[in-house]
């Protein structure tokens, strides 16, 4: 169990597309530990392999209420199947883009396919703020930031800021 650094823009790794995987061995079960840890302490409500340099296709999530029991979510091998026609626009953040947050527009429901820690085959319909935050996440097993849904304006000016304090970091 360890909190690992979490990259942020520009790192290329947060463009990369994960590979899927193969077996849920011990490397695998203690990454998603890591993952876990990482994301508490952030704190955030979901984190990608890709967020922290590895590039494994699996997430992990936990909405539950401020107060409530942890509810870890584990997706190894995520997809979603089925996209909702209605749409619904929330403000997103993005621990990887800290410190800002935009409205982003995205189907409302999902139904999502994955395999869990045990290897199980899960099949899920997600809606409000779980089916934001797949997407969101699966998102980044492919590279695609949040931030791509933006206007152009808008997401150069994100880029621009992150690239400038990269800068001056090194
Ligand atoms: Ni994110």
């Amino acid at each position: 169990m360890a909190k690992r650094p979490i990259l942020t823009l520009p790192d290329e790794r947060l463009r990369a597309i994960a590979e899927p995987i193969e077996k849920i061995d011990d490397a695998i079960k203690a990454l998603a530990q890591d993952m876990l840890d990482t994301m508490y302490d952030a704190p955030g409500i979901g984190l990608a392999a890709p967020q922290i340099g590895e590039l494994h296709r699996i997430v992990v999530m936990d909405l539950a209420p401020d107060g409530a029991a942890r509810d870890p979510i584990v997706m190894i091998n995520p997809e979603i199947l089925a996209y909702s026609d209605d749409t619904v626009t929330t403000e997103e953040g993005c621990l990887s883009i800290p410190e800002l947050y935009y409205e982003v527009e995205r189907p409302a429901e999902v139904t999502v396919r994955y395999t869990d820690l045990t290897g199980e085959v899960v099949e899920r319909h997600a809606e409000d703020r779980l089916a934001i935050c797949i997407q969101h996440e699966l998102d980044h097993l492919d590279g695609v930031l949040y931030i791509d849904y933006l206007s152009r304006l808008k997401r150069d000016r994100v880029l621009k800021k992150f690239q400038k304090q990269a800068r001056r970091a090194t």
